[in-house]
């Protein structure tokens, strides 16, 4: 008959703990939590169905936080985190920080309380801080699509550099040499690696950007594509292609076009970023830059299930490929 000693033994903790853990009862670290529900398992501990209830009712939980939820993007990536996390035994508790550094901080301490084994975060901003102190307290984090230049923790992100110079050498081989830019939200890393691509294959054809086709105040959602469409358009010798820094900006420049008579692409070439599901099914079909949202959520999801197991190496950081989709919505500038 195995005991709470055998059980303790197997984890490598004391018998208070594995009490507490299967009573529910005091704090005990994810590590150690997830080491006594092992043992339970392997040693099929179950004084009083102890086990089937700890199985079914409290299995070990992942917070997950995402920035928009009302954007595709995030959906699918959350998909594939879920579906790797849920095949391991995990419930998956999905928070949406609406792109708010505070109710971030907000999520992540109440999920902390809740005793969860881990977190996969994509950053809505500055929020090292938080996650700095989870990782102090043993609390595994894994950061996904938007990496924190000052935060030591395992990262997996498609290639945001290589994706927009994939938009721009694609606008510059369609004979555009007036390129509108509707820039994602400026204090993230993210935006700045696409920035850098940009740059960098804009110098490659030996042209340079003009500020007067920059627009800065993209947000990632479709209002400020529109607005920017109108600041870009509304020139005398206006852009003949925009470049927006995802798809749901990207969908708010082919409204205002449609809505003013341009025709797109004959008269203006449009390209996104993320190639949500949307992308093939908007008119006229949005070229865009396809990032393996699916893909990133897996791997994510098995880098930080691997951390809780106590995986000892030092943090990891992921590119995975970005390619683009061309469509209907670019062509050549005659
Ligand atoms: O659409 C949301 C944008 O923010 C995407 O480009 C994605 O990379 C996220 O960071």
């Amino acid at each position: 008959m195995t005991t709470i000693k055998d059980v303790a033994e197997m984890a490598q903790v004391s018998v208070a703990t594995v009490s507490r853990v299967i009573n529910q009862t005091g704090y005990v670290s994810p590590e150690l939590d997830v080491r006594v529900r092992q043992a339970v398992e392997n040693l099929n501990y179950s004084p009083n169905n102890i086990a089937k209830n700890l199985r079914r009712s409290n299995s070990p939980m992942l917070g997950v936080l995402i920035p928009d939820n009302n954007n595709p993007f995030f959906a699918e990536i959350t998909k594939g985190i879920e579906d790797v996390c849920f095949d391991k035994g995990y419930n998956v508790v999905v928070c949406n920080s609406d792109e708010k550094s505070d109710k971030a901080a907000s999520y992540l301490e109440t999920l902390y309380r809740q005793r969860v084994a881990g977190f996969i975060v994509v950053a809505p901003g500055h929020i090292t801080d938080q996650l700095q102190r989870l990782l102090n307290h043993k609390v595994p984090v894994a950061l996904a699509d938007r990496p924190l230049a000052d935060l030591a923790a395992d990262t997996v992100i498609a290639d945001h550099y290589d994706g927009a110079k994939q938009a721009i050498e694609h606008l510059i081989g369609l004979g555009h040499r007036r390129i509108g830019l509707i820039a994602g939200r400026r204090e993230l890393e993210t935006t700045r690696l696409r920035w850098k691509g940009v740059q960098d294959a804009l110098h490659g054809a030996g042209l340079s950007l003009q500020d007067r086709f920059i627009f800065e105040e993209g947000d990632f959602q479709p209002g400020s594509g529109y607005k920017g469409a109108a600041d870009l358009l509304n020139q005398r010798t206006p852009p003949t292609a925009i470049f927006a820094f995802n798809d749901l900006m990207a969908f708010g420049v082919l409204y205002y076009a449609s809505q003013h008579g341009i025709v797109v692409p004959t008269q203006l070439s449009v390209v996104g970023f993320d190639d949500t599901m949307l992308a093939s099914f908007v008119p006229p079909g949005l070229t865009t830059v396809a990032q393996p949202k699916y893909e990133l959520g897996q791997t994510v999801a098995r880098v930080l299930l691997n951390r809780i197991r106590g995986e000892k190496k030092p943090p990891i950081y992921h590119i995975l490929p970005t390619q683009l989709v061309i469509r209907g919505s670019t062509a050549a500038h005659e």
